[in-house]
């Protein structure tokens, strides 16, 4: 297969990269990538540039990794955060081909007590879960046949995240307060590339929307002591703190884990722990 891979140059993107070369009889095409010289362009909510490529290319597949990912700017800038997150799925989804889109787990409220499934009732109450929501219905209006995979709380060794600030701040300061009333599922983009992989590879297309994280639960008070632990951090003390201690410019989902049973039933895959996750990408990350 011709395979697209949207936003090479972001966290999920990079690790499509990595994962791509054990999956050696496709043919990849990543646009955006900054470090490459020889890598095209592609802006996805330019739908002649991206109908250009499609064509010249050969495409079969369109795997987007692309997305206005900055939550808070997202709420000053709703219009930009829709052409991307929304309007442009319009365009990929017109192509003809496959898609497999990312989508978020904020597009639910985060009220709930119990892992969310695919079927239960979305309501975002930000701008980019909005947008990613309305991502979502653009894509399946214009290609009932994509796949979307919903995740959460991503990390990988590549770009900025939750984890590379943690261990910065837990090298540079003698007391960090975290917050221990948002519970979720810390997700390595590398096992998020490889569940892409996995829909790939399956011997029949199952579209639909799935939920995709690694396995466990915890806050990202949780979170931050296994990474401190992991990253060998003992001169700094992590204290729990609420929400609303924190200056949040942007409400986040108190309850956030999703319910990974539909991938697992339909692809026949365990998902690994997010501590073994962690640890892996420690270990990428300490070279
Ligand atoms: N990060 C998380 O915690 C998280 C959680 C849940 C779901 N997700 C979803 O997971 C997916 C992957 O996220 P990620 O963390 O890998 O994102 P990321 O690191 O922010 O990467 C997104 C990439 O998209 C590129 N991009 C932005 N606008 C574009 C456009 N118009 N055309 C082409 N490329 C464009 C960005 O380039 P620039 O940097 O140059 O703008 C960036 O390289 C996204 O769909 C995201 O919504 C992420």
């Amino acid at each position: 297969m011709n395979i697209l891979i949207t936003g090479s140059n972001g966290q999920l993107g990079n690790e499509m990269r990595v994962l791509s070369k054990e999956y050696p009889r496709h043919r990849y095409c990543f646009t955006d990538v900054i470090e490459a010289a020889d890598t095209q362009v592609l802006d996805i909510t330019d739908a002649a540039a991206v109908r250009a490529f499609i064509e010249a290319h050969g495409i079969d597949l369109i795997v987007n990794c692309a997305a206005y990912t900055n939550v808070d700017k997202a709420e000053e800038d709703e219009a930009t955060a829709r052409k991307i997150n929304a309007d442009a799925l319009g365009v990929l989804g017109n192509q003809g081909v496959k898609v497999i889109h990312v989508s978020t787990d904020y597009v639910f409220a985060g009220d709930e007590h119990v892992p969310c499934r695919e079927t239960d009732p979305v309501a975002p109450r930000t701008a980019y879960g909005r947008t990613k929501y309305e991502g979502e219905k653009r894509l399946l209006a214009a290609c009932p046949e994509a796949v979307i995979l919903r995740t959460a709380w991503l990390y990988s060794s590549f770009g900025n995240n939750f984890v590379k600030t943690m261990i910065k701040l837990g090298r540079e300061k003698e007391q960090l307060g975290v917050v221990f009333d948002q519970i979720g599922t810390p997700t390595y983009a590398a096992d998020l590339a490889w569940a892409i992989f996995t829909v790939i590879e399956s011997p029949v297309w199952h579209p639909g929307i799935y939920h995709f994280t690694n396995e466990g639960v915890c806050s990202w008070y949780d979170f931050t002591i296994a990474i401190h632990e992991m990253a060998g951090i003992e001169s700094c003390h992590v204290r729990p703190i609420l929400s609303e201690e924190y200056p949040y410019k942007t409400p986040r989902p108190h309850y956030s884990v999703l319910d990974k049973s539909k991938f697992k039933k339909t692809f026949g895959v365990e998902i690994p722990h997010w501590m073994a996750s962690l640890e892996r990408c420690m270990g990428k990350l300490n070279g």
